[in-house]
């Protein structure tokens, strides 16, 4: 699919798996959620451009390869998107984050925004936006649009399942947008869940319902 990268990595299909099961607790769906979001976070990035710069190491001066550029944002879409923010800092400490508060009306599955937070000079750095579930598309949407609102051009979508009508609404608005993601799923059922899905991730990660 054109602008959409599976991650097929043997280590993030194997906790996606484990993911999946009704039976994963609480406590075991969010260390996995930890765990794969350090290695989707290593994919996500394994293109960024790098400069040299002038390093003395005990032995000798080289130049050697840093990333170029400010420093990346992610951006994570509440609250399902925290989970994953949580890894990708532990793999990229010195990100920004942007917080993006977008839930989805149960009854018409629109986007609602509340809260919208997001650090300076946008147009200069990568943004990466985090949600584990690109369903409908409508949240992510509304959140790209916020965050081009404040000025993000370079910006890619990474989500740990992806519905197909998902990938298609998303593109139709922004094309210009990578997704990166663990999995195509096969459809969304009328509720607008993804299956075979996971269920809610927000709920799965944090015990309610
Ligand atoms: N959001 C979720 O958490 N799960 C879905 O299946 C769809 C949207």
């Amino acid at each position: 699919m054109d602008g959409v990268t599976v991650i097929n990595h043997p280590l993030v299909q194997h906790k996606l798996t484990i993911m999946r099961k009704k039976e994963t607790s609480t406590a075991g769906f969010r260390r996995l959620l930890r765990e794969i979001s350090v290695l989707l976070c290593y994919e996500v990035t394994r293109d960024l451009e790098l400069t040299m710069e002038t390093v003395e190491t005990p032995l000798e001066t080289i130049q050697a390869p840093v990333l170029e550029g400010k420093k990346l944002v992610f951006a994570s879409i509440l609250r399902a998107g925290n989970g994953l923010l949580e890894g990708m800092l532990e793999l990229v400490p010195s990100a920004r984050v942007s917080h993006v508060g977008v839930y989805r009306d149960h009854e018409t599955l629109e986007a609602v925004e509340y809260y919208f937070k997001a650090p300076e000079a946008m147009a200069e750095r990568l943004v990466i936006v985090v949600d584990p579930m690109l369903a409908t598309g409508n949240s992510s949407i509304a959140a790209i649009d916020k965050l081009k609102e404040r000025g993000a051009k370079n910006l890619r979508f990474l989500c740990l399942l992806a519905a197909p009508e998902g990938i298609k609404n998303f593109h139709a608005v922004h094309p210009d947008v990578p997704i990166y993601t663990a999995s195509i799923d096969s459809h969304l059922n009328e509720k607008g869940y993804i299956v075979p899905g996971l269920g809610d991730a927000g709920d799965r990660m944090y015990g309610t319902k």
